[in-house]
């Protein structure tokens, strides 16, 4: 039987980049029950108060905080606002990303950097400004996917961002030992996102991963039961 992990974050507080896509919402609602304080970023102002509101926490609970992150700049004054908050951060799950195809013959330089941009530079650019302000004994988990580890033609940009991440989180995870920070990764293959089903209409869903089941490996990851699990890289490929 899976263990209870209700009120598991009480007195927590977690950042979560990319929060209003179309896993962010469930990550950020189950967070919430288990106790934590949030800090939710992505570039809509209004998607993210919509956001907060559905959540129902209090004000001092859940900063929101609307940014572009492949902007360095933009990075460091997200760390300025959180300051703000009372407490040091126990947690960053960076959610962040943007999918692109494109093959090496038909990715232009604009495409190539972006996908760079957004699923790797700007998961570096928070880590880099947040890390030194992270509670010793913090958890950090960042996403990769299927695509680095098992391939795929068609995504190269997107793969090899993801690459990026996975590499990564298993350098910073043995970077970070020394204040007991964990790092660890997720792989997801398809999550059942209104993305995800627009894209694949065709696609029997049954076997692909929910949000909410994204969201409690994350919570587990988070939370003291995988007190010793880091620099891990966890695939949650559904069962198709
Ligand atoms: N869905 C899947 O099947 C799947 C599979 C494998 C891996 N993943 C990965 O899992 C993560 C979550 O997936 P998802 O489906 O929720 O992705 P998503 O729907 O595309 O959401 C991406 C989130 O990132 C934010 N974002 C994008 N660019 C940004 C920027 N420059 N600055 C700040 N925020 C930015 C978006 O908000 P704004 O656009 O409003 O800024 C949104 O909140 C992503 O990293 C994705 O690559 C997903």
């Amino acid at each position: 039987m899976a263990k209870d992990l209700s009120g598991e974050l009480r007195g927590c507080r977690t950042l979560i980049t990319g929060a209003t896509g179309g896993v962010g919402p469930a990550v950020a609602r189950v967070l919430a029950e288990a106790g934590s304080q949030l800090v939710l970023v992505s570039r809509s102002h209004d998607k993210l108060e919509d956001l907060a509101a559905s959540l129902g926490l209090p004000e001092t609970d859940c900063l929101i905080h609307a940014c572009d992150l492949t902007d360095s700049k933009q990075a460091k004054d997200l760390m300025i606002a959180m300051l703000g908050c009372p407490g040091p951060l126990t947690g960053i799950v960076n959610l962040i990303g943007r999918w692109e195809a494109g093959k090496v013959t038909t990715l232009n330089d604009e495409a190539w950097h972006g996908m760079l941009a957004t699923n790797l530079h700007a998961v570096f650019y928070v880590l880099r400004e947040v890390v030194p302000h992270l509670a010793d004994g913090a958890a950090i988990i960042n996403v990769g996917g299927e695509l680095p580890i098992e391939g795929k033609g068609g995504q190269l940009a997107y793969a090899v961002a993801k690459g990026g991440v996975l590499t990564l989180t298993k350098s910073l995870a043995l970077e970070l030992k020394p204040r007991n920070i964990r790092v660890n990764a997720i792989l997801p293959k398809n999550i059942d996102t209104p993305d995800n089903r627009a894209l694949l209409p065709d696609h029997e869903t049954t076997h692909w991963v929910r949000p909410e089941e994204v969201a409690e490996l994350i919570l587990f990851l988070l939370s003291e039961q995988s007190a010793k699990v880091t620099g891990a890289l966890l695939p949650i490929y559904g069962m198709e």
